[in-house]
């Protein structure tokens, strides 16, 4: 029987500088999507990539002294470098820039002129760079601000051609009626269908004043609308309109577009208009998730500065532990804050106090009492009944979450199975069934954990990449493919017999505050020493100065002074007279580079005993904060007078 396909997919992302965990949020779920839909069976396809033209990436070229081309090429590599770090498989990565997709959307974009659909006239209104968006007077915020992202906005009056998305008004709306679940969740439907019942303009589909982009096929004075080339990506990663549009008659229409809620009015009105207008099945679901946001400052997104870097994160903690992360802090559609407190609090509590903690009980439970051996439960405890009911029940509970790609609940479900099985091991105490001698229940109960474990890690392997090996090893079932796949999500698989192996905790637990002052102490050594600069002393006269006899004298020899840190002694001449000098700045200076300079010394002040020596004289100097400079000259002769 041949297999169902799933077509998923990303918003192919603007390559205008680093993606933040915003971005990764998207990536992680397809990513996990996709994993999910091969484990139950599916032919999964999921498609990401960049989208490299338009105004914005122009301009960030030019800032970067780049031509767009070598600075897209750039940033694109860094983007394929996360996502091979965050453990993203994709079947396909477009970018716009590719042949294969340039040819497609001019062929697209003169079939949809060819008919009628596209006409030429002024464009005159308002354009936001960073959105890449026309707005009309009216949908502006106060003071001229683009009403999505709250920027100034620029004038543009421009020769421009038109996409009629006017006339499709009433059969999108229609579309919406006969298929309600196509935009998720509903309330972005709702904002949609309100948009489109205001009045539907015709879109501005193509740019003169700026040349990054694909030109128009019959006029090169224009560029494609970033977004109308952008859009068409969805297909022409499938080879849509060419010779070779197997993937395409395979996997089109998409299963489901995945993206954050600023940019569903792009592929829930605009795409859909497009494919009707091009006669092509519409996608079965365009998924809005929320936004991930730092602090006060709302949408986490590099022009506000505001940015987490999701490959920092991954270094610091683990690969698993940010998907984990990620996937169960976001409720489905609703915004999520960022804060490294919380990913700590998730990873301490679901995965290192309750998931790696009852690996760790277990296997050494099992050790301790029956010799590392899993053995054939024998005997019933009155726990067993609810703890195997809900193992039993829970991956199709989790999976009817997972379908709909709310991972948040899907994990919350798993982790009350992982929940219950640690409330299993107090309940049962199998160290009160051992010493009372209960070999059977002992054997059930300790049974019983091992088939939970092995349950949750098959549940969590569409996130937890990393994971499910690691348990498996200490379960003693490396390798068993048979026993850690979709098909095995079944009661009482685990070999009886087995020898366990245990091994150092999967998730250690992480002491947030000692990790910040560690850190905080980092940061500290590696700073600049703030420098404080000596206030300026009393207001002397030029008698006072006189009275200082400050002389050139030349190095003969120099000492550490033994059993101490900071002396060291000066043998120096002074024209005809030899003196010993003392100063305290060992620590700055070798004593050997010092022999043959010329420095500066009062010679005139009263001689002083220092550890039993005489100093007769001070060298001078220059301090600021811990540094320290001996004033020197070159060539004068010493004796000279210094004033
Ligand atoms: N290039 C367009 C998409 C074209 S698709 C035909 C674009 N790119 S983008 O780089 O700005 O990324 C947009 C997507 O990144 C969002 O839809 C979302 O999936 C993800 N996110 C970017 N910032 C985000 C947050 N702060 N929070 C959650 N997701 C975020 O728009």
């Amino acid at each position: 029987m041949s297999k169902q396909k799933f077509y998923i997919t990303t918003p192919i992302y603007y390559p205008s500088g680093n993606l933040h965990i915003g971005h990764a949020y998207t990536t992680v779920a397809a990513d996990s999507m996709n994993r999910y839909k091969k484990m139950r069976g599916f032919d999964s396809y999921f498609l990401t990539g960049t989208d490299e033209h338009g105004q914005k990436i122009q301009r960030r070229a030019a800032e970067a002294r780049q031509e767009p081309q070598q600075f897209v090429d750039g940033i694109v590599d860094k983007i394929q470098e996360l996502w091979g770090l965050m453990g993203i498989e994709y079947d396909d990565f477009i970018r716009t820039t590719q042949q294969r997709h340039q040819e497609v959307a001019q062929k697209i974009f003169q079939k949809i002129s060819d008919q009628g659909d596209i006409y030429k006239a002024e464009y005159s209104g308002w354009y936001c760079s960073p959105c890449e968006t026309f707005f009309t007077e009216r949908q502006l915020a106060e003071g001229h601000l683009c009403p999505d992202c709250g920027r100034p906005v620029e004038v543009t009056k421009e020769e421009s051609y038109f996409f009629k998305m006017s006339k499709y008004a009433d059969r999108w709306l229609k579309f919406i009626e006969d298929n309600p679940d196509f935009i998720q969740p509903a309330t972005r439907r709702n904002e949609m269908v309100n948009f489109v019942k205001q009045g539907l303009d015709d879109l501005c589909v193509s740019r003169t004043t700026f040349d990054w982009g694909i030109k128009v096929p019959f006029d090169d004075k224009h560029v494609i609308y970033v977004w109308f080339d952008a859009l068409i990506n969805y297909i022409s990663a499938l080879g849509y309109g060419t010779d070779h549009d197997e993937l395409y008659q395979k996997y089109w229409p998409a299963d489901i577009h995945l993206m954050a809620k600023d940019i569903i009015r792009f592929h829930s009105i605009i795409w859909p208009i497009m494919l009707m207008a091009l006669d092509i099945p519409i996608p079965k679901k365009v998924i809005a998730h929320g936004w991930v946001t730092l602090g006060d400052c709302g949408k986490m997104s590099k022009s506000k500065g505001n940015v987490i870097d999701p490959a920092l994160l991954v270094k610091k903690y683990s690969l698993d532990t940010i998907r984990y992360f990620l996937l169960r802090e976001m409720p489905f559609g609703l915004d999520v804050a960022y804060s490294e407190e919380a990913l700590v609090n998730r990873i301490n509590i679901d995965l290192a106090n309750d998931y790696g903690n009852l690996l760790s009980r277990l296997t050494s439970m099992i050790g301790k009492f029956q010799n590392k051996v899993v053995l054939a439960p024998d005997g019933e405890t009155e726990f067993d009944k609810e703890l195997i009911e809900l193992a039993k029940a829970t991956p199709a509970a989790a999976a009817a979450y997972f379908d709909n790609l709310d991972f948040s609940a899907g994990l919350a479900e798993v982790m009350k199975l992982v929940g219950k099985a640690n409330k299993y091991v107090d309940d049962t105490a199998p160290w009160a069934l051992n010493k009372a001698g209960e070999k059977g229940k002992l054997a059930s109960v300790l049974y019983n954990l091992c088939e939970v474990l092995r349950l949750v890690s098959i549940l969590l392997k569409p996130v937890m990449i990393e994971t499910q090996p690691k348990v498996f090893a200490q379960l003693g079932i490396e390798g068993r493919e048979d026993l850690g796949c979709w098909e095995a999500l079944q009661w009482g698989l685990f070999p009886a017999g087995t020898e366990v192996k245990r091994g150092e905790p999967i998730f250690p637990r992480i002491d947030f505050a000692a990790e910040l002052a560690a850190e905080e102490a980092e940061e500290e050594a590696a700073a600049e020493p703030v420098v404080e600069y000596e206030p300026l002393g009393e207001e002397i006269g030029i008698e006072d100065f006189a009275k200082l006899d400050l002389r050139v004298v030349t190095v003969l020899d120099c000492q550490k002074v033994p059993k101490t840190d900071k002396l060291l002694q000066f043998t120096v001449k002074m024209g005809e007279e030899t003196r010993s000098v003392l100063s305290g700045i060992a620590k700055y200076y070798q004593p050997e580079q010092l022999i043959g300079k010329k420095l500066i010394l009062i010679a005139n002040l009263k001689p002083a005993k220092i550890r039993g020596i005489e100093s007769q004289g001070m060298l001078l100097s220059a301090v600021l904060g811990e540094d320290l400079e001996l004033l020197a000259v070159e060539k004068i002769a010493d004796g000279s007078k210094v004033c």
